[in-house]
């Protein structure tokens, strides 16, 4: 058996009101790839992050290299050569995709210590770039990317930093299936070299494929790690939730004939992206919008939302109207649940009740200050529906869970009451059991009469949800298939046809 690089005994950590982790045992080899699973709020980026010193864990031991260790920040795991690409991206967007791949050992000009050599770290950049089989330009600047090539930086520069140890916190979340495939060549490679590496994800069919064992944690508890291939995704599963969850295609239609069209877009434009795109949601439909990454459906959701720039014809109920802002979209009865949740869907700095009443304050004034008690009121019910963990409704929307944080943003559309609801990549991080909680719940609100799009990259989901599917390539809408007729094959048909 293969030497233990890191091994943790008896983990403990609270927070206030919450016991995130419960005496955890856990244990890395060299070489391995160590999956590591468990719900929404099981304590797996509380784990990761005691190893790497970003929060101090209350008790336990943690051994790396045969020596105690005890980190006190995430430079001094780094500089032992443990490193962690979190869960949300944490990169400075101002600064070029080089800047932030060499940020604090920055390449300077022969013979100074402070001159700055842009032009040798951008060749570093490149080349590392290039070995890694990432088509990424070194000098543009990070906001201008999408979130996937984001995280492939991200990825990038913790490969540059030749570690013992590189935790993954949920990386594939914004990746394409090329992008997820060319990181497990990089992941396959780094482990054959004696890196090992921690990888967490709610995707389960990766976790089989891409790890040699796994831990599962639940409520901050250890439930057990077992070899990759003798265990089955339904007994990962039944491990991480304690029930059997099933997952069935749609097999047909459930909007009822003749329900009334909800919203018709005609010739949409958008940037140099969309062109000409043309659809329409019934009430109590469930529109699936597929395509590959870049296809162009966030941005023709955006352009529908007023968050950007378009040309085109809208009818919502029937009635001509013109969208040139959120705040119209919102007026005409639109939701918008954003793929980047940090950057558009919250203000992760203020509390679960804050978050939640945030697209409804023109309804609850003209009261220019909602008393607490009333914010929490109208919070609670969908809190409690859609079953987000968090200890408190004041508790601050940072300190949640990843896939809490997104059950937030859905619990803020839901108490605004939109008409429309835009889902995009709405289940991006969501564990299996609250991810078919939000099934069922988006099926309610399609009975309950409401017109859903749903964005979503994940096929299974799109062919388990829609009534009928919508697919982009390439900035056009390439065709639309009832759910009937929909298959993975025509799908990709579609999404791959110029
Ligand atoms: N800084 C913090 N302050 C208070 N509570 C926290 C803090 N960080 C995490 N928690 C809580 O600890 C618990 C474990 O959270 P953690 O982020 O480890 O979950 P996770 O398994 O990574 O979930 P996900 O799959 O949603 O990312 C959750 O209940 C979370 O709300
Ligand atoms: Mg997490």
């Amino acid at each position: 058996m293969k030497n233990v690089v890191l091994s943790m005994k008896k983990i403990d950590k609270r927070f206030s009101g919450v016991h995130a982790l419960k005496e955890v045992d856990f244990d890395l080899r060299e070489g391995e790839i160590h999956g590591l699973v468990g719900e929404n709020g099981a304590g797996k980026s509380t784990l990761v992050k005691a190893i790497t010193g970003i929060i101090p864990k209350d008790s336990g031991e943690i051994t790396y290299l045969g020596e105690q260790f005890d980190p006190q920040d995430p430079k001094d795991a780094l500089d032992a050569g443990i490193g962690i690409i979190h869960q949300e991206l944490n990169m400075m967007e101002h600064l070029t995709v080089a800047q932030n791949i060499f940020i604090g050992r920055e390449s300077t000009k022969k013979g100074s210590s402070w001159l700055l050599d842009e032009k040798a770290q951008n060749q570093r950049t490149s080349e590392l770039l290039k070995h890694l089989n990432m088509d990424i330009n070194p000098t543009t600047r990070v906001r201008d990317l999408t979130v996937g090539k984001q995280q492939m930086v991200e990825i990038a520069k913790a490969v540059s930093h030749n570690l013992k140890v590189l935790i993954l916190d949920e990386p594939t979340a914004a990746l394409t299936d090329n992008e997820i495939e060319d990181l497990f060549v990089i992941m396959r490679d780094l482990a054959s070299k004696g890196v090992s590496m921690i990888y967490i994800s709610h995707r389960l069919d990766e976790i089989g494929i891409i790890t040699d064992r796994v831990t599962v944690l639940r409520d901050g508890e250890l439930v057990g790690t077992k070899d990759t291939d003798k265990l089955s995704k339904e007994e990962m599963i039944s491990m991480m939730v304690g029930r059997v969850v099933y997952e069935k295609p749609k097999l047909k239609s459930t909007v009822p004939k003749g329900a009334p069209i909800a919203l018709e877009v005609r010739n949409l434009h958008a940037g140099r992206l969309v062109q000409d795109v043309s659809f329409n949601v019934r009430k109590g439909e469930i529109l699936g919008f597929a395509g590959l990454m870049g296809a162009g459906r966030t941005e023709t959701m955006r352009a529908l939302y007023g968050a950007d720039r378009s040309v085109g014809n809208i009818w919502i109920n029937g009635e001509k109207v013109q969208i040139n802002s959120p705040i119209d979209a919102v007026k005409y009865g639109i939701g918008y649940l954003s793929e980047d949740r940090k950057r558009y869907g919250l203000a992760i700095g203020l509390s679960v009740a804050e978050n939640s009443v945030m697209a409804s304050y023109g309804e609850l004034c003209p009261k220019l200050f909602i008393p607490q008690k009333e914010l929490e009121d109208i919070s609670r019910e969908y809190v409690d529906r859609l079953e987000v963990r968090t200890p408190s409704l004041d508790q601050l929307v940072k300190n949640l869970s990843g896939g809490n944080q997104q059950k937030v943003v859905i619990v803020k559309w839901l108490i605004k009451n939109s008409s429309i609801l835009i889902f995009d990549e709405p289940t991006r991080g969501i564990d299996v059991g609250a991810k078919s909680e939000i099934y069922q719940l988006m099926n309610e609100l399609a009975k309950e009469g409401k017109a859903i799009i749903m964005v979503s990259s994940e096929l299974n989901e799109i062919l388990r949800m829609s009534d009928r599917v919508a697919v982009m390539c390439e900035g056009k809408l390439t065709g639309i298939l009832d759910i009937e007729d929909a298959s993975q094959e025509r799908i990709m048909a579609l999404a791959t046809q110029h």
